[in-house]
């Protein structure tokens, strides 16, 4: 299968990385030049580790397959990983659309309306692909549809995604998806908990991890996905769906004190 991937950031070159090692040809798409042959070497980097980890048998024909030239017409599949921004995502799956007319074209977004990028292009086409970082190894894909997408292109991203290895969820165009939404609610909670003085950060994160068998507390995955990061989603979701997703004090506070997580040094546990 021929694939676009537009933006070779963080998610962009994991993207590529998942599509090269499982046989499929890759065209990156970048800003500019220099971005892209960042992007280029992101992916060998990516496609290297995963060799020496004995989990790919050949990087070197796995990046034989990367280019970073024009949008091939056969392209079956697009998908872009381009900044969190309605029109910036409009802008690049439109060229991709006119270029690539008989693919699919998929957002990797973590929060916007899958409607919204879709008003403009030929929504049959448009729906989102959620991978998670690192896209190479965490195992799900949450596949979003708006009421415009033509179903045989739902289940033609299904399969792809299955043959790669990934388990699929499917989940109705809504802020925050099924995972963002639940996982914020969660945060957030745990935030006002320890605002309110229930239990120590380490104490709430043990309950969940020992009692409820979690592999991360609520409050480490908040100081490694960033405090920043989560706000805006919450703000996000509050806007949308009520106060419920309100954001607590505390971590308004902890964000405006520079308190990010892991990336500071300092969030609810110091790194
Ligand atoms: N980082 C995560 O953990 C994560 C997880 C799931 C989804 N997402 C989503 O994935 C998307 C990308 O996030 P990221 O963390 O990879 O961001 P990033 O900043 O690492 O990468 C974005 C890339 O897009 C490129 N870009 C900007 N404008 C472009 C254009 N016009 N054409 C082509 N490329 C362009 C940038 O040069 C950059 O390399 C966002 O929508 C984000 O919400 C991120």
């Amino acid at each position: 299968m021929k694939a676009v991937v537009i933006g070779g950031g963080t998610m962009g070159a994991g993207i590529a990385h998942l599509l090269l090692a499982n046989g499929h040809d890759v065209t990156l798409s970048e800003a500019d030049a220099e971005r892209a042959e960042q992007g280029r070497a992101a992916v060998r980097r990516s496609l290297d580790k995963a060799r020496e980890k004995g989990k790919l048998a050949d990087a070197e024909a796995a990046f034989a397959k990367l280019s970073t030239g024009e949008l091939p017409a056969d392209a079956e599949l697009v998908v872009e990983a381009v900044p969190e921004n309605v029109p910036l995502k409009q802008e690049v799956l439109g060229f991709a659309a006119e270029k690539c007319p008989g693919a699919v074209l998929a957002s990797n977004t973590s929060s916007l309306s899958i409607a919204d990028i879709a008003a403009g292009l030929p929504g049959e086409r448009v729906l989102g692909m959620h991978f998670f970082n690192p896209v190479p190894v965490q195992q799900l894909v949450e596949l979003v549809h708006h009421e415009g997408v033509d179903p045989a292109n739902v289940a033609k991203v299904r399969t792809w995604a299955e043959q790669m290895g990934k388990t699929v969820i499917e989940v109705r165009d809504s802020p925050g998806f099924a995972t963002s939404r639940l996982g914020v609610a969660v945060g957030m909670e745990a935030i006002r908990m320890v605002e309110e003085g229930v239990a120590s950060a380490a104490d709430i994160d043990t309950g969940m991890k020992l009692g409820y068998r979690w592999p991360m507390g609520p409050l480490e995955l908040t100081d490694l996905v960033g405090l920043d990061v989560r706000l805006a989603i919450a703000e996000h979701l509050a806007a949308r769906l009520g106060p419920r997703f309100e954001p607590p004090a505390l971590l308004r506070d902890k964000v405006a004190r520079g308190e990010l997580g892991k990336k500071s040094g300092q969030g609810f546990f110091t790194w």
